[in-house]
């Protein structure tokens, strides 16, 4: 354990010298069409071991490009509605008369969606994004029917890959080290996109949300990176003020349900009784 060096631009930069023959991500992820359109057909074949797709009636929140929805819709005979804050270009290449593509912020007080109305709801690499993330999962409540499956991947804030910047970033936890205003100098962009936006959530506040929307975990996969111990002791000033089982964890996977015997049963508030 040692002082802290400066946290500036000059050692964003040497950093990234040094890590950029071992980076954090390998190998990232393909992002053209062809690498997205497999990447949906093997996420659609496990999803579908996993929860049940066929023919059900599906809610994607968070669809990006509407790659899933389109695969789930073509091969699966699920009738599926992809909803995202944004509306892309690709939508308009992809057409099924069992898909809806939608621009909606889940977290929008007002919904067209109807109450109860959908099987199953799924979302990959969505959740981190949102800024108000208890309120989109009391809005899956709302939507989801009571005999219904939730599954949600997400990434965690305190991953050494949570910045999204590894494509350009080699060394672990750029987020947790350097402020906002150094990266954004750094690389030379007045703000970062909001791809870098993660919010803070924890797995620990995740499970405590999910216990106050009667949500049951009936299936849990956590995807865990070893910590990197000679960076973690060079940094253990910062890096240290974070649980190491935070620091270790980049997405966890969860199917959730409601019970069975009391399905929506009310929300409780306050959470916690005392003197009970
Ligand atoms: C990293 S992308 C993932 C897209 C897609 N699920 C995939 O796996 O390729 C995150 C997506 O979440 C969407 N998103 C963020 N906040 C949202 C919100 N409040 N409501 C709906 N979509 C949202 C973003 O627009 C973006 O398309």
């Amino acid at each position: 354990m040692g002082d802290t060096p400066k946290l500036d631009t000059q050692l964003v930069e040497a950093l990234n010298r040094e890590y950029r023959l071992t980076p954090t991500v390998p190998a990232p992820a393909g992002l053209g069409r062809e690498d997205r359109g497999a990447r949906a057909a093997h996420v659609a074949a496990r999803l579908d071991r996993l929860v049940g797709l066929r023919g059900r009636t599906i809610l994607e929140i968070g669809c990006g490009a509407g790659d899933l929805a389109f695969e789930l819709a073509g091969n699966y005979g699920a009738y599926v509605t992809g909803i995202d804050i944004g509306e892309r270009e690709d939508w308009k290449t992809l057409r099924h008369p069992n898909l809806t593509l939608s621009a909606h912020d889940v977290t929008a007080g007002e919904c067209a969606l109807p109450e109860n109305g959908f099987d199953r709801i799924i979302s990959r690499a969505v959740w981190e994004h949102i800024r108000h993330p208890f309120a989109a999962l009391v809005q899956c409540r709302r939507l989801l029917c009571p005999a219904g499956k939730k599954y949600l991947y997400a990434n965690l804030y305190r991953s050494a890959i949570a910045s999204h910047l590894y494509r350009t970033l080699f060394f672990p936890w750029p987020h947790l080290l350097f402020s906002h205003d150094v990266l954004a100098s750094w690389l030379d962009v007045e703000r970062i996109g909001g791809a870098y936006w993660v919010n803070k959530l924890t797995y620990a506040q995740y499970l405590c949300y999910f216990r106050k929307l009667g949500f049951y975990i009936t299936h849990e996969r956590l995807e865990t990176r070893a910590i990197d111990r000679a960076f973690y002791d060079r940094f253990e000033d910062r890096l240290g003020l974070y649980p190491r089982f935070d620091l270790e964890l980049d997405f966890f996977e969860v199917v959730l349900e409601f019970d069975r015997t009391n399905p929506k049963a009310p929300i409780p508030d306050p959470m916690y009784r005392t003197g009970a």
